[in-house]
């Protein structure tokens, strides 16, 4: 018979990047969480921007008492006990605020034990809020999520920097799949042979790959193809055409990746409104027409995968 904890099912988790900064991350992803939370669902928001984590503002929690600090300096043993209440049932925040900004990139120990530890929270679901970058933190979190979301703007510097993005997160995929295999050197390899071979896309490199050793080859597509990615525009305009379906289709073709829209969503002078009120959009103004896409959003998530994960 299984032990209760083995029937236990372990969360599903939403990470949300993009490279870019200021495109939106934070206020869609605890957005997000708390239209989760209001249907029900048991949700955690992690806030894993270590450089410039603010959630617990946009959720207008004051100084929070527990942090992911506390953990890096052992002052606590697990999230379990850093987390935070906040104005919605059944959302708690692991805030990342206070964690110093050398800590932008934690030890790998610190990572591997919140990473660890994230997977048996008593939860649902959760939602990690990524720092704008490519660091190796950020593309680690973001590879873990079930909901990978990628969030950009329709301005050519977000749209290049969702295409570095994707890059950096193809290949720390590709690292990952190939270390795991003992095979790190064939990587390096394919790209050295890739410059020399005027390889020219992430595809063509996995065709390389393949070619020195097809079994490696093979394993790394697969991971490759095993990721689940989702685009989402924001702020875009009225006068703007659909960005998303495009992104998604060019980013299949260059890197054969599975890159899906989730969507756009347009301006909205509430969100601003709402931060400067220090009240979650979702709360302050639920008729509003982001509150409402954003709840579409997360609906079609938790309906297309079923409730249960
Ligand atoms: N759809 C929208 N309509 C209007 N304003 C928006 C919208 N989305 C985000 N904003 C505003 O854009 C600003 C940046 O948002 P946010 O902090 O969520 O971005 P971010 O990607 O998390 O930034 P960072 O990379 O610095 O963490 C905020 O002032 C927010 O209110
Ligand atoms: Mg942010």
């Amino acid at each position: 018979m299984e032990s209760p904890d083995a029937a236990k099912k372990r969360p599903r988790v939403w990470a949300v990047g993009g490279g870019k900064g200021g495109v939106g991350k934070s206020v869609i992803t605890s957005s997000m969480a708390i239209a989760a939370a209001r249907r029900g669902r048991r949700c955690i928001l992690l806030d894993a921007d270590l450089g410039g984590a603010n959630l617990h503002t946009l959720l207008g929690l004051s100084a929070p008492r527990a942090t992911l600090s506390d953990i890096f300096r052992r002052q606590a043993a697990g999230l379990q006990e850093i987390l935070l209440p906040t104005a919605v049932p059944d959302l708690h925040l692991i805030s990342g605020a206070g964690a110093m900004l050398d800590m932008a990139n934690p030890k790998h120990a610190h990572k591997a034990k919140v990473i660890r530890q994230l997977f048996t929270l008593d939860a649902d679901e959760i939602f990690i809020d990524l720092g704008a970058g490519t660091s190796f933190t950020v593309l680690d979190f973001f590879l873990l999520a079930r909901e990978a979301i990628m969030v950009v703007t329709p301005t050519p510097t977000s749209v290049e920097n969702a295409y570095f993005f994707l890059k950096a997160v193809f290949f720390r995929c590709l690292r990952q799949s190939l270390g795991a295999a003992g095979a790190a050197e064939v990587a390096d390899r394919a790209l050295e042979e890739k410059l020399a071979r005027g390889v020219r896309t992430p595809r063509d490199l996995l065709v390389e790959i393949r070619r020195i050793d097809p079994a490696i080859g093979e394993a790394a597509a697969a991971k490759i193809a095993s990721l689940s990615l989702r685009v989402v525009v924001n702020q875009m305009h009225r006068e703007e055409l659909p960005l998303g379906p495009q992104i998604a289709e060019a980013c299949r073709d260059f890197f054969s990746l599975e890159v899906n829209s989730l969507g756009e969503i347009r301006h909205d002078d509430k969100v601003r409104i709402s931060e400067r009120k220090r009240s979650p959009v979702m709360l302050a103004f639920p008729q509003s027409a982001f509150a409402r896409t954003i709840d579409g959003m997360v609906e079609s998530v938790i309906e297309s995968h079923g409730r249960s994960s």
